[in-house]
């Protein structure tokens, strides 16, 4: 009698099981922000990271969106004209797409990681072309599967005029148009971004006569920009004016903004509250992206700037986002 009695309650006993996102982490900060009415709280990985430690884990529990940290960069997808190394893109989608996390393409026009075949391409028509296959080649391979895409990364100079690039030399500006046109026409369902870093206070040059001004004036050309992008790698102190920056890019004109790539060396939970807030309060704001899970593995480890410590333990910084989002 006994014993069948265990046996009935044995399957309820492992469904009272605690759920794998108390135990990665008090809350998903994921649900919490999608609760608010934003789309996603996401982080950077790739293939490496998410077949070690608890990485998979973490992010299956706590985020809700990826960034590739390097792997669809063009030096490592296309590095030679024609040649397209598929795999370790193909298994951050299959990964995300299957667990339904949204997925940020990173990146197609960018100085650098950019492979030096195209490094070396001097002429309007070979960069023209260049680009528009490239583009077209990654979003007909994704098309449908990755929603946002940062088409052109970090090409303003901190006084707000354009970057020397081999994109900016060969066809000035029109390779903004010839890039963002080649995406739309490529997956018309994907959001299509311009992303930089130190768009982190209003008054910055970069921001107004950077940023803004020239959104305003391409749009305004008919170019289909969704959204811009701040990364946001930040020191202590800077969570307020990335905050206040992201009020005066979304005044652009845009339809969106996010943040791409959060990181905050020795950030006190203040500045993580402030950038989280700083979305939340911007109607315009769709998401935040942490760039990496535990701070050893942060690009720039000094500081311990990310959300979880080195034991992959969620850290202050991630339970003062948490307490903001559940108030
Ligand atoms: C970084 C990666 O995190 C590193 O692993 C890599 O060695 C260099 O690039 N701006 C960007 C990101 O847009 O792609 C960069 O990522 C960080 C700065």
């Amino acid at each position: 009698m006994k014993a069948s009695f265990m046996l009935l309650l044995a399957p309820l006993v492992v469904s009272a099981a605690p759920a794998l996102d108390s135990r990665q982490a008090a809350q998903s900060v994921d649900k919490l922000f999608k609760a608010k009415g934003k789309e996603y709280f996401g982080t950077c990985t790739d293939q490496g990271r998410l077949t070690s430690g608890k990485n998979a884990a973490i992010i299956e529990a706590n985020f809700g969106q990826v960034t590739p940290e390097n792997s669809m960069k063009w030096a490592s997808i296309n590095p030679s004209k024609g040649t397209y190394n598929w795999g370790q893109a193909d298994y951050l989608v299959n990964w995300a797409t299957q667990r339904n996390k949204t997925i940020r393409g990173h990146t197609f026009v960018w100085h650098s990681q950019l492979a030096s075949w195209v490094n070396s391409i001097s002429d309007r028509n070979t960069l023209t072309q260049a680009i528009q296959n490239h583009i077209t080649t990654v979003m007909t391979r994704y098309k449908g599967k990755i929603h946002h895409y940062d088409v052109i990364n970090e090409m303003f100079n901190e006084d707000g005029s354009l970057r020397s690039s081999v994109f900016s030399r060969v066809l000035g500006e029109d390779f903004v148009g010839i890039a963002f046109r080649a995406a739309r026409a490529a997956d018309p369902s994907a959001k299509l971004y311009i992303n930089d870093y130190n768009l982190d206070s209003p008054n910055a040059a970069k921001v107004t006569r950077g940023m803004v001004d020239h959104v305003k004036k391409w749009l305004a050309a008919g170019i289909p920009i969704d959204g811009i992008g701040t990364q946001g790698h930040l020191q202590s102190g800077g969570g307020n004016g990335l905050a206040q920056a992201i009020k005066t890019l979304a005044a652009s004109g845009v339809k969106e903004v996010a943040v791409t790539e959060l990181d905050i060396q020795n950030s006190n939970t203040n500045d993580y509250v402030a950038v989280t807030r700083g979305c939340l309060e911007e109607p315009k704001c769709v998401g935040i992206t942490v760039w990496g899970v535990r701070d050893p593995d942060s690009w720039r480890p000094q500081g311990n700037p990310l959300l979880f410590d080195s034991n992959f333990n969620p850290k202050a910084n991630y339970n003062a986002i948490v307490q903001l989002l559940s108030q």
